[in-house]
């Protein structure tokens, strides 16, 4: 009878374990931060059709988590200006990054800081 219950517990251990290492998983997203989470919102609904929920780029725009968009290469006024103005492709073979309809610049105050955020958490600065 006990080496049956050892069996299941053992058994039971192999299942189970693996789900709870699913939780420590590196890549998974860092927790935002409260205040960062309406940049978040705001960047969900604005630019992650294009450039992924996590920065990483899709079919339709480049990863914002590259080099070329850090601090020290795209500062915070590029920012600003692609969301409300509008890109001409340069860097990529996406096309143009369209004026983004609706954005204003207290958007970007919100949305700016949580990209920062994300691409310093990332370790890309
Ligand atoms: C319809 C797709 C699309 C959406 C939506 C979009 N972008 Fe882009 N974005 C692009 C593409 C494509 C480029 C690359 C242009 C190039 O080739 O350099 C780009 C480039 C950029 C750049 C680099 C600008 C520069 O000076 O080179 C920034 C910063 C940026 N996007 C921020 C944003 C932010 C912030 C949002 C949301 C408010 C957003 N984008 C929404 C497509 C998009």
């Amino acid at each position: 009878m006990k080496t049956i219950v050892y069996r299941i517990i053992l058994s039971l251990s192999v299942v189970v374990l693996p789900i709870f290492a699913v939780g420590n998983d590196a890549s998974a997203e860092p927790n935002v931060p409260f205040k960062f989470a309406l940049g978040k919102t705001k960047y969900l609904e604005s630019c992650s059709v294009c450039h992924g929920p996590r920065l990483e780029g899709s079919k339709q725009g480049p990863p914002l988590m590259h080099d070329y968009y850090k601090p020290s290469h795209h500062n915070d006024d590029a920012f600003y200006r692609a969301a409300l103005q509008g890109v001409h492709a340069h860097h990529w073979q996406f096309g143009d990054m369209p004026k983004i309809k609706g954005i204003t610049p207290k958007d970007m105050d919100a949305i700016i800081p949580f990209i920062r955020w994300l691409q310093h958490e990332k370790g890309l600065f």
